[in-house]
């Protein structure tokens, strides 16, 4: 069976773009692959984080994981803090890394922008360093992500070529799977922006835990045009074809298809359903969330979970020191 692994990074509530573009998939891939996902914390703080508020987005983060449909029987759940060994590779793939790569990296460039050098944490500019070392540390043959960290994983290909030239073969080279649709769900404001928990106005964004009404709500109020007729075309209607994408996403119903429905139809049926089948989406996954968190089961789910991801990386972390020399027996 081949290996699939991938995380996210809770700084916030999650998203409705983090369920269509990574969380959803990760579920479908749970039956036909050996998946390991954890919660980014290390990632976390490469942006001060409030204490307490970032212990309530990881606790979420995990209800949520499971909520969506994450079966802790079928794969693998943990804290990425719980595995020691993700922070010695990322020290180790932070050596392997040059100034020059990590400087090109999009999302660096775009969380960086206008602000001073004093303000930049270094580990903010070493973050994909780390991430390599999420990925290798397993072996993962598939990374599944949305479209914002395939750079992330191009680069990790490239450290796990580095170290198999300079040592020997020892890494795997994944690769990253996008979705076809959904990899790239866009702000409800602004839809030429990303759909993102750090955006300032709440209306563009549509978090798991929002009640479904108001949900429904930002999807009614979403930006479109004046075309007033559904058609998917990114470039001239991106707030349309983004809602489109959710809708397809969400219900499986091919985009072609959804067009041809609506022809000669305006906007306002159109955005019912899709505030529609958002709503009973979010309503599905808060009913278990609530269960879950009520539970206790989180406990129990990460603590086996570290269990087993340890056994794999502690092998391989032994193996690459080895080879570098840094171990001595
Ligand atoms: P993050 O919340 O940045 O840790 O992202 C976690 C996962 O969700 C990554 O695979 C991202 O690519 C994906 N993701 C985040 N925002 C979106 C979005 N607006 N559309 C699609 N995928 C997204
Ligand atoms: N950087 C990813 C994000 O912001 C989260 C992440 C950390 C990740 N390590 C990973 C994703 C390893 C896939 C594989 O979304």
């Amino acid at each position: 069976m081949k290996r699939m692994l991938s995380g996210i990074k809770p700084t916030g509530e999650l998203t409705l773009g983090n369920y269509i573009g990574a969380l959803r998939n990760f579920v479908k891939y749970q039956d036909s692959y050996e998946l390991y996902v954890f919660v980014a914390n290390l990632h976390c703080v490469t942006v001060y984080q409030e204490p307490k508020e970032l212990r309530k987005n990881l606790k979420d983060a995990i209800a949520l994981y499971l909520a969506c449909g994450l079966d802790p029987e079928k794969c693998t759940i943990f804290l990425q803090s719980d595995v020691l060994e993700h922070a010695q590779l990322g020290w180790l793939m932070t050596c392997m890394t040059y100034m020059g790569e990590l400087g090109r990296m999009t999302q660096y460039k775009e969380k960086t922008k206008g602000a001073k050098d004093e303000s930049i944490s270094a580990g903010l500019f070493v973050y994909p360093s780390l991430m390599a070392a999420d990925i290798l540390l397993y072996d993962a043959d598939y990374v599944p992500v949305g479209e914002d960290q395939k750079q992330h994983v191009e680069i990790t290909r490239d450290l796990a070529q580095r170290f198999n030239n300079r040592y020997s073969e020892t890494f795997t080279l994944p690769e990253p799977l996008i979705p076809q649709v959904g990899a790239r769900i866009m702000s409800l404001t602004d839809p030429t922006k990303k759909m993102s928990k750090s955006e300032e106005s709440n209306k563009g964004c549509i978090y798991l835990t929002d009640d479904p009404a108001v949900a429904r709500k930002k999807i009614m109020g979403a930006v479109t045009d004046n075309y007033a007729h559904v058609n998917y075309d990114k470039e001239n209607q991106p707030g349309v074809s983004n809602l489109l994408e959710i809708l397809s996403s969400l219900t499986g119903e091919a985009i072609d298809s959804i067009v041809a429905r609506y022809e000669g139809k305006g906007y306002g049926d159109f955005k019912k359903e899709v505030g529609d089948a958002v709503a009973n989406e979010l309503t599905m996954i808060q009913n278990r969330y609530n269960d879950i968190l009520k539970s206790g089961m989180i406990e129990t789910v990460l603590k086996e979970g570290a269990e087993k991801a340890h056994r794999i990386a502690f092998r391989k972390l032994k193996k690459v020191q080895k080879k570098m020399g840094i171990d001595i027996f």
